[in-house]
């Protein structure tokens, strides 16, 4: 196959730098979005004036018949060319003739691959905010059933405060909304259309870009400046920022997860179709999924760096480091995919053990601060009352104990104040319920966010 530029050459390229060019590769899924890009290019020529309207609709039937055939499995993209707009160009050139050669008149493609990988990247953004909708569609039913399923809250991975594996999950919730939420910014600020920026100094014919941006609905029109239209990949590194950022949370939910699968937490058992054994040791159930996801996440943030180093050097206009973008960007997107669709699976099959869960707040003191807030309601200062309860726990802690297992009279020896309601102060029941601030994991207030979430994530 030979290449689009050969005529200034007198020697072909070296074989194995030709390899080391090619982007054909890596670049060949981008087909659909180069054929789009094509036709909306042809369509304008042809009303242009630029090309016969005869010539434009053969090239936009044959792009299309090309579209279908790779599509059908009957046109296979060769290796041999050296990127998808050349292999699909030079197609066209063989199937339907001169008409062909005419279809990069006022084209480059630098602003071809800019336009490619724009519209790639949109569709991506798109696929990954509707994965993300799924999983908070799962964690919205775990919540649901959850509302009464008493927990520890962790600081510092220590038993801190009683919550509710519904607020514990809620916390994920809202970061996959804000994840969204960046999704949809990145989205409005790439949706500008580099097509008709040529080479990197626009072109000598009368293009119609605004025509082109609309065929190929680009809501903010054609870009301003053809310099910056060719070189721009801000948009893609806000896309692997934001994908770091999804990853970084997938992982901490994934810590958790290992962590309460573990014999030693019990919170949880991830179900057998997310979990595996071991060559060796009978007894394994290992949470592999949790772990990779957990992995992956460097990956991710991997390319993230990458593609930053690669563009902070480069000179304005197009450069062939430029190229780099797609492997990495690629595999972010391929691999943040995977990740969501498996952690869904994972997480909508795994079996909470509440009693444990429950068991774990009573026993880890969770209810401390609750037996010193009795306290202080009851007129004793607050830093007396975390002194008094701090005794009790010791006592506890000598005795093997939790603090609803001390009788009256063990109470009373701290302070006189305790009376018989102290045991229902400090019920994981009411200590929960009690938490009556906004954002809280109290009943009133967990069911309002889980109304808000009911809506949010369409009904
Ligand atoms: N494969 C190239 C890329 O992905 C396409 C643009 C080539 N442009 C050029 N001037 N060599 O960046």
């Amino acid at each position: 196959m030979s290449n689009l530029w050969g005529g200034r050459f007198r020697e072909a390229t070296d074989a194995s730098a030709y390899k080391f060019n090619q982007s054909i590769s890596f670049d060949r899924r981008m087909y659909r979005e180069d054929i789009e890009g094509s036709i909306a290019h042809a369509t304008m020529l042809g009303k242009q004036g630029i090309i016969s309207e005869e010539e434009s609709c053969l090239i936009t039937d044959g792009l299309k018949k090309i579209r279908e055939d790779i599509e059908s499995g009957v046109l296979i993209i060769s290796d041999e060319a050296e990127d998808i707009h050349s292999f699909i160009e030079s197609v066209l050139t063989e199937r339907i003739g001169d008409a062909g050669k005419k279809l990069h008149t006022g084209r480059s493609r630098n602003d071809q691959v800019a336009l490619d990988m724009k519209l790639y990247t949109k569709e991506q953004v798109k696929e990954t905010d509707t994965l993300l909708l799924m999983l908070q569609k799962e964690l919205l039913s775990i919540m649901e059933a959850n509302i009464e399923t008493y927990m520890p809250g962790f600081t510092h991975l220590q038993k801190a405060q009683p919550v509710t594996l519904s607020h514990h999950i809620g916390a994920y919730f809202e970061m996959f909304i804000r994840d969204r939420e960046r999704l949809a910014d990145i989205i409005k600020r790439m949706d500008t259309c580099p097509l008709g920026s040529g080479a990197l100094a626009g072109t000598t014919y009368d293009l119609d870009r605004e025509m082109t941006a609309s065929l190929l609905d680009f809501k903010g029109g054609p870009t301003r400046n053809s310099m910056d239209s060719v070189s721009d990949r801000d948009y893609l590194i806000e896309f692997l920022s934001a994908l770091s950022l999804i990853m970084m949370h997938l992982s901490r939910f994934c810590e958790e997860i290992i962590i309460w699968n573990s014999n030693e937490y019990g919170f949880v058992e991830i179900d057998d179709r997310y979990s595996t054994g071991s060559s060796i040791m009978p007894q394994k159930k290992n949470p592999d999924i949790a772990e990779l996801v957990r992995g992956k996440t460097g990956r991710v943030y991997g390319s993230l760096m990458s593609l930053l180093t690669t563009m902070k050097g480069i000179p304005l206009a197009y450069d062939k480091d430029m190229q780099e973008d797609k492997e990495m960007a690629f595999d972010a997107m391929d691999t943040v995919k995977d990740c969501i669709r498996e952690f869904t699976g994972m997480i909508s099959t795994a079996v909470f053990q509440k009693d444990t869960m429950a068991l774990s707040a009573k026993r880890g003191f969770t209810n401390a601060t609750d037996a010193a807030d009795y306290l202080v309601k009851k007129g004793v200062p607050f830093r007396d009352a975390h002194s008094i309860v701090g005794r009790l726990v010791l006592k506890c802690v000598g005795k093997g104990i939790a603090l609803d297992d001390l009788s009256l009279d063990d109470f009373r020896t701290e302070s006189g104040v305790f009376e018989d309601d102290i045991y229902e102060a400090i019920s994981m029941k009411t200590c929960v319920e009690k938490r009556l601030t906004k954002g809280a994991p109290g009943r009133k207030q967990m069911a309002e966010a889980i109304e808000f979430y009911r809506e949010y994530t369409g009904g």
